[in-house]
């Protein structure tokens, strides 16, 4: 269980490692192909870190005339047949996610990180994106304990970001901290739409066991349940399991199952009983603890995009002493 007044962090899973500076390419599961570096050198790109290895391939920090940018490598052969490296069976479709990231290029926002390019060889399709230099949150929040304050100036970017993706018809379903980036100058960019749907309610969102979108720590019950959803509203629940990390730096349940009594307890509708068994009661605002019930409940009860928007935690409240004119800064 999430340990009550646990500052370490170390709750965070490890899988997600920080960018590291010695990556190696020899330890990867899916090491790049001499051939593809080759082709990509050929278009103008040089590798030059490895940032981290994915399920389907790697991301690479790499140079585009001079400038710094981001290659996504997804092997072809993973791809078509929906497989990860170690054979499981996964949901990340490459090509939908160009077709978003492309629908996003005509509709670019501040908080949705941009695709420079999409390219592919005989093995590897290569999307190319700005270069997020201070890497995704949960790196960021493994060194930090945030203050209610500041835990709002981030949110805000990213509810900002979700509702442009919303008001474009995508829905995310893989919303998570580690696909939320941040700048050089700190500003929030979301980012991975390998799971992410277009116009979704003219889609069937009958999901297969297998195909469960998303990962399980921030995943709506409804999703776990194998109910048919709405990928909106799943969004908003992985928002909150977003803002339940931002406020106390660790997941509100170790796995969405009913034998986890904090879990039971979201899906009762009581945040505060979630917050008890942590033993955290009472250390954010009644207002942050509204906004959380609003979010991390059952579908039927859950708030709306508008009603987030609408809530007063979003404006600071002067009552609970949270309230700061401060942006936070977010530079070292
Ligand atoms: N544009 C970027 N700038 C900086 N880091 C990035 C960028 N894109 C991805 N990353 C890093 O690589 C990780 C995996 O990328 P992501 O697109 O989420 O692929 P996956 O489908 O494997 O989750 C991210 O969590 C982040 O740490
Ligand atoms: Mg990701």
């Amino acid at each position: 269980m999430n340990g009550a007044g646990d500052d370490s962090l170390v709750l965070f899973p490890s899988h997600s490692s920080s960018i590291s500076e010695d990556s190696q390419q020899s330890s990867s599961p899916i090491p790049i192909a001499l051939a593809s570096r080759g082709f990509l050198r050929s278009r103008g790109f040089e590798l030059v870190q490895l940032l981290q290895d994915s399920l389907q391939g790697q991301v690479w920090l790499a140079k585009y005339s001079g400038k710094k940018v981001v290659v996504k490598v997804i092997r072809k052969s993973f791809c078509s047949e929906r497989k990860a490296f170690d054979g499981r069976q996964v949901a990340e479709n490459a090509l939908r996610e160009i077709e978003v990231m492309e629908t996003l290029e005509s509709l670019p926002h501040p908080n949705v990180i941009r695709m420079v390019q999409s390219l592919e060889d005989t093995d590897n399709i290569f999307i190319v994106l700005e270069h997020a230099s201070r890497g995704d949150l949960l790196t960021f929040l493994l060194n930090r304990r945030l203050s209610e304050e500041d835990a709002r100036v981030i949110f805000l970017q990213i509810l900002s970001g979700v509702t442009h993706l919303h008001d474009c018809q995508i829905c995310h379903l893989d919303l998570s901290l580690e696909n939320c980036l941040i700048t050089q100058e700190g500003i929030l960019k979301i980012c991975d739409f390998g799971l992410a749907r277009l116009n979704p309610f003219y889609e069937s969102f009958v999901s297969k066991p297998s195909y469960r979108p998303g990962k399980l720590h921030y995943m709506s019950p409804e999703i776990v349940e194998l109910q048919e959803f709405n990928g909106f509203s799943s969004d908003l629940y992985s928002l909150g399991v977003i803002l339940f990390c931002l406020l106390f730096q660790f997941f509100p349940y170790d796995a969405p199952r009913h034998t986890d009594p904090a879990f039971l307890a979201v899906v009762q509708g009581d945040i505060c009983d979630v917050l008890r068994i942590h033993n955290c009661l009472g250390r954010v605002s009644q207002s942050a603890e509204s906004l959380l019930r609003g979010l991390l409940c059952l579908e039927d009860v859950r708030m709306t995009l508008e009603e987030v928007q609408d809530h007063p935690w979003l404006r600071g409240d002067p009552t609970t002493g949270q309230y700061s004119d401060e942006d936070m800064d977010l530079s070292d």
